[in-house]
Parts: C-alpha cells; sequence; structure tokens
C-alpha cells in the first residue's frame, strides 16, 4: 500500500511518513520547503527518513508537480501541505495562504478526482470554529474563523466536501487542535517559551495568559491519521483534540519546571486573529475512530524539550 503525504517534511507531515513507514505502507512525500520557516529544520525532519527504500520525496509545490502519475500508484493521500500561522496571514501575505491552502487542495483535488484513491484526509483547523460561542466544541458547532488563516482552511475543507458530494472522492476532514511535541513549528508558543527561556530572554505572552486551548500531542494526532484511514467515514469531519485544555499561564510553571529556569515574561497587547478559548468535544472521533488521546501535557512538554535541546544543539 502507498501512501501521499503532502507537507512530509513539516511538523506533523514528517511524523506521519515515519509512522506509515514503520507500518510497512510505501511513502511518497510531497514538500515544497516553503520559507515560512527555516529549511535547515524541515531537512532535519525529512533526511532521517530518506534511508528507508520505501520512502520517495518530492521537492516541489502541489501547484505545478505532475499529480496524476504520483497519484495513480497510491492508494492513500494525506494532505498536510499548508500555509500555517494565524498571525502572519494578515495582509499581503495572505495571498501565500490562498495559493498554498486553497489552490493548492482544489489541484490536488481535481487530480484525484479520476483516480482509485482509497481515502483521502484532509488537515483541517481548529482555526475554522474562530469566535464560536460554544465551549466544548463540537462538529456541528458554528464555524465563524477569526483569522485569514482560518478562512482559508475553512474554504479547503469546503472544497474537500464539495468533491466528496460531486465526485464520491472518500475524504475524510481532521480538525486538529493546536498539535505540540518534538518538531514542533518554530512559530509556535511552545517551541518560542523553551527556547526563549533557555536562552534567558523574555517570552511574550500576549494577552492575559486567561486564554486556554486544547493542546494535543503529535503521537494522539498520528494516531488519529492512522485511525481515519480505516475507520473514517468518507464526508464526515472529526475534531482532533487533546482531551487537555489549559491556560496558558498555567503552561509557563510546567515549562519552567522542565527546563529549570524562571520565564520572565513581557505582557504583550492581544494579536489580532486569536481566540480566547478552544476545547473540543471529541466523542465522535472516539466513536468513529476509536480515538483516545492520551499523553499528558506534563509529558508531552518533556518530550518537546528533549528534541528542542538536540535540534539547537546539534
Ligand atoms: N501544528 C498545529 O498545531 C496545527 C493545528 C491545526 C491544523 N494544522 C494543519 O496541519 C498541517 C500541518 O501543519 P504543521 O504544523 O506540520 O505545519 P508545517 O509548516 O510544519 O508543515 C507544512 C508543510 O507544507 C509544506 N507546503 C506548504 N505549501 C506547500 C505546497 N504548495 N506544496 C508543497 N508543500 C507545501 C511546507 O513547506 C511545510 O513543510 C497544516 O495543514 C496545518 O494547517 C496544524
Amino acid at each position: 500500500m502507498t501512501c501521499i503525504v503532502t507537507g512530509a517534511a513539516g511538523f506533523i507531515g514528517s511524523h506521519l511518513c515515519r509512522r506509515l513507514l514503520k507500518k510497512g505502507f510505501s511513502v511518497i512525500g510531497i514538500d515544497s520547503f516553503t520559507d515560512f520557516y527555516p529549511k535547515w529544520i524541515k531537512n532535519k525532519n525529512i533526511l532521517p527518513l530518506m534511508r528507508d527504500k520505501k520512502f520517495e520525496f518530492i521537492a516541489e509545490d502541489i501547484n505545478s508537480v505532475g499529480l496524476t502519475k504520483l497519484l495513480n500508484r497510491s492508494d492513500y493521500v494525506f494532505h498536510l501541505a499548508a500555509q500555517a500561522g494565524v498571525r502572519t496571514s494578515w495582509g499581503h501575505n495572505f495571498s501565500v495562504y490562498t495559493k498554498n491552502n486553497i489552490e493548492a487542495t482544489q489541484k490536488l483535488l481535481e487530480a484525484v478526482k479520476d483516480t482509485k484513491i482509497k481515502k483521502f484526509i484532509y488537515a483541517s483547523s481548529s482555526s475554522v470554529y474562530g469566535l464560536c460561542p460554544e465551549l466544548p466544541i463540537s462538529e456541528t458547532s458554528p464555524l465563524y474563523p477569526f483569522s485569514p488563516y482560518g478562512v482559508t482552511k475553512l474554504a479547503a475543507e469546503h472544497l474537500c466536501y464539495l468533491y466528496y458530494k460531486n465526485f464520491g472522492l472518500p475524504l475524510v476532514s481532521l480538525r486538529f487542535f493546536t498539535v505540540y511535541g518534538p518538531g514542533q513549528r518554530p512559530d509556535m508558543a511552545f517551541h518560542k517559551f523553551f527556547k526563549t527561556i533557555a536562552e534567558g530572554e523574555q517570552i511574550s505572552i500576549f494577552g492575559d495568559g486567561k486564554q486556554t486551548r486544547d493542546f494535543t500531542f503529535i503521537d494522539d494526532i498520528i494516531e488519529a491519521n492512522f485511525a481515519s484511514l480505516e475507520n473514517g467515514k468518507p464526508g464526515e469531519t472529526y475534531n482532533i483534540g487533546g482531551g487537555t485544555r489549559k491556560k496558558l499561564e498555567d503552561i509557563i510553571p510546567i515549562i519552567e519546571k522542565i527546563c529549570d529556569k524562571k520565564a520572565e515574561i513581557n505582557w504583550e497587547e492581544k494579536q489580532k486573529g486569536d481566540v480566547l478559548h478552544t476545547f473540543a468535544n471529541i466523542e465522535k472521533a472516539r466513536k468513529d475512530l476509536n480515538y483516545s488521546p492520551k499523553t499528558q501535557i506534563e509529558d508531552g512538554l518533556k518530550e518537546e524539550w528533549t528534541w528542542l535541546r538536540l535540534l539547537y544543539s546539534s
């Protein structure tokens, strides 16, 4: 069985490739190495996988790569490639988001619709809920994206759904809630906190620190992707949260304890596009995917710290 993983050199994509290879799948990874964060970090994600004969890597943009040939020798598609990041999605940068999140998804879906792909799994985001007034948020809760990024993730999700409806493409959307752990992107809070505290610099917290997030450990996200191959129902959307809703201000002492250093905090104004709370109702994923997040935040953060020390010391 062969899987295509888009965004293979990224945080989540590289973990997924590793796991698929371990399970005996052949993997075709596609990634264009966008410049959102340094290429050397993505190389560290992907280079160890290159040793595996069952791994083929294509360093190209989904918008221009010849997809049909690749799809014709594949069984499954995990579509993770995207321009991530809420705060950078304003202003002239928005075109990067439309190109990589909407146009690339449309190109991929167009190519997939004429193939025999058995399952297409789209990496959506809790950002599609935005200012949703309900907590916990379930899949039927209203969608009010609050950032341009969220709008593009939702647009791509809608595209996926209409290719399912019109062409019967067996498509599943997974809405990930704030993912952390080894490999986490350098723009994300825990990565920045650990790195900045270790360097003895001030960390910035935007807002009053009382905002909450449903943090999801990377291994749990990978399990959900895996389970979706077999059990994800075509046309359905699933919340994939970690079952750990924490205030940002309560994370700081955990991080201080792990890296054995006191944080100096620079309190800054809440950023445009940041929502106050996210909290996933994961009952649907529990039922259909047998999804059950396993990692406690303290353990997951320890793993991220161990990885970060290696990353910046080598
Ligand atoms: N990390 C999170 O907390 C989180 C939460 C919700 C949803 N997601 C979604 O999960 C997916 C993976 O996120 P991540 O955190 O691993 O991000 P990432 O930036 O580490 O990985 C994305 C990868 O996609 C590649 N890429 C972007 N556009 C491309 C294109 N047009 N063609 C080929 N490659 C392209 C980038 O080079 C990058 O390596 C994204 O779709 C993101 O929206 C992530």
